[in-house]
């Protein structure tokens, strides 16, 4: 029993000791490359076209290597920006991609760890080092794929880039360069921006993006710049298609489908946003969404956007689709109402106008208009006693049922039917 509670206890303990260990250390990162312990490492850097290698070393007797676990922590900042990226390692070096920075400052140290617990046995203080890169003279760069197979860079160029300077772009994308088709220039004629079209994208491999800034006046090569990402993670989506709007259950609902997409098209791999006039913007995962009031005030229009959320993230939303409309079932009747109204008056109008030139045309003729014949006045006479039969039948339906109420009151209510009847004078025979 004591056993089983120790164990997490000292668990626990050994945890939190590490932590605060590798916290206060981190946060008094000493310049000196030896500590009190004894140990201390050496950095050095070598540079590849788009990467910076980082390695160094530590100068352990082959005793501790077998004895503990060996890490080190890694800790870089790019030249102006506050994010401080820190890595425990096992390997003795790292790539690090400048994409567009000029430079980092790195510090590393040693730790030795207990094989069996991991905790700390030793570690040695901070070995700092600065790199720092030639200048970069371009900022802000974004690219976005869009349409399938359109794709559009933009950039803009420092202030402190030389004059005689001119922006170059290409990429190389599973195994193959291609050179900007058509460049986006500003007033000074200036490449600020790359777009092509007819590209085709393997969602997810590589693009390598290589922008190189050469000196006009010389042949000197340049400097290059280099960033690389999956196409999938910049690809603006057409806004969904085949929006409608149907009624459902009583109820008012929006369908929609996916855009075609340069990845996947697992229909959990988009998030929607639906947009209805004065309404919130709500998110959505299915391919539908129910208006949630029964019915809309008035008309509104219904739109929907899109992005790839789940399996890849995206930040780049769709346009919005074009706006579907929602009628309340009220207004759909008038309108059609008032249109069904609206013809009928013009077909009454049409019928009015032919009748009377018809009619002035006979009177041209001046046919004498004649007596209502005797057919007609039979057949009114019989529809007149038709009708008091009628009359007389209903009346007497009509007392039965007052009869057949309840036992109380029964006779009076018969007799002031009765009453009311022969005053009404209906009662005839
Ligand atoms: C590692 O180097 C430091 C400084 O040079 C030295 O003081 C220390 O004794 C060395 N440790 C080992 C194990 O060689
Ligand atoms: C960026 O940082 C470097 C080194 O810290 C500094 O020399 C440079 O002036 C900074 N540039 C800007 C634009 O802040
Ligand atoms: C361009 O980038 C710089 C820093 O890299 C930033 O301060 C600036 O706001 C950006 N400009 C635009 C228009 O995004
Ligand atoms: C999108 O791509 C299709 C087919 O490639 C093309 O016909 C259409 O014009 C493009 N639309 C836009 C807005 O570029
Ligand atoms: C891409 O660049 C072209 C050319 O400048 C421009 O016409 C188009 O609107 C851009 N498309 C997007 C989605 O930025
Ligand atoms: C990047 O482009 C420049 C200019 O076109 C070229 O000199 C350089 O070799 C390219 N870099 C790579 C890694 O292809
Ligand atoms: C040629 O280009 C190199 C590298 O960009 C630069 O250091 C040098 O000053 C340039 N020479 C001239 C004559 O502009
Ligand atoms: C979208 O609507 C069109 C025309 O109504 C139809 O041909 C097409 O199959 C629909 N697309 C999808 C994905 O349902
Ligand atoms: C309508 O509602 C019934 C019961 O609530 C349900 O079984 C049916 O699937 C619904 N139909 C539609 C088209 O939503």
């Amino acid at each position: 029993m004591a056993r089983v509670t120790v164990a997490p206890v000292m668990l626990i303990i050994s945890f939190f000791q590490r932590k605060t260990l590798f916290s206060t250390s981190l946060a008094s990162g000493q310049p000196d490359a030896v500590d009190d312990l004894g140990l201390h490492n050496i950095l050095w850097i070598t540079k590849h076209e788009s990467r910076v290698i980082l390695s160094w070393n530590n100068n352990l007797t082959e005793e501790e290597t077998e004895k503990y676990t060996v890490k080190y922590i890694l800790s870089y900042k790019f030249f102006n920006t506050t994010h401080e990226r820190k890595e425990r390692l096992q390997e003795k070096k790292k790539i690090i991609r400048l994409e567009l920075h000029s430079g980092f400052n790195a510090k590393v140290k040693t730790q030795l760890l207990a094989k069996e617990t991991e905790d700390i046995i030793k570690e040695s203080g901070w070995t700092e080092f600065t790199y720092k890169a030639p200048p970069v003279y371009i900022q802000n760069l974004s690219c976005i794929i869009y349409n399938i197979s359109f794709f559009n860079c933009t950039w803009h160029i420092k202030t402190e880039a030389p004059e005689d300077t001119q922006i170059f772009f290409s990429y190389r994308h599973v195994g193959k360069d291609f050179e900007c088709q058509q460049y986006i220039k500003n007033a000074r004629k200036k490449n600020i921006g790359c777009h092509m079209k007819e590209i085709y994208f393997q969602p997810s491999r590589k693009i390598n993006l290589n922008i190189t800034v050469r000196d006009l006046r010389n042949n000197s090569g340049g400097l290059s710049y280099y960033k690389a990402f999956v196409p999938q993670t910049i690809e603006k989506l057409n806004p969904p298609i085949n929006v409608s709007v149907s009624l459902e259950n009583r109820s008012i609902i929006i369908h929609w489908k996916p855009p075609p997409t340069i990845g996947s098209a697992r229909s959990k791999c988009f998030l929607y946003q639906v947009k209805i006039t004065d309404r919130k913007i709500v998110d959505v995962t299915a391919e539908k969404y129910e208006y949630p009031f029964h019915k809309p005030a008035k008309k509104c229009a219904a739109q929907v956007r899109v992005k790839k959320d789940v399996c890849i993230r995206n930040k780049i939303w769709s346009e919005w689709s074009e706006p579907v409309f929602i009628h309340s079932e009220k207004t759909v009747d008038v309108m059609l109402l008032s249109l069904t109204l609206f013809c009928l008056l013009i077909f009454l109008g049409g019928l009015l106008i032919c009748a009377f030139r018809r009619y002035r045309c006979l009177e041209v003729i001046t046919t004498p208009v004649p007596h209502p014949s005797d057919n007609i006045k039979t057949w009114l006479a019989a529809d007149e006693t038709h009708h008091q039969k009628q009359m007389s039948m209903q009346m007497e339906m009509h007392s039965e049922v007052t009869m057949g109420t309840p036992e109380e009151n029964g006779d009076e209510i018969i007799l002031k039917q009765w009453r009311r009847l022969k005053a009404s004078g209906l009662e005839n025979p």
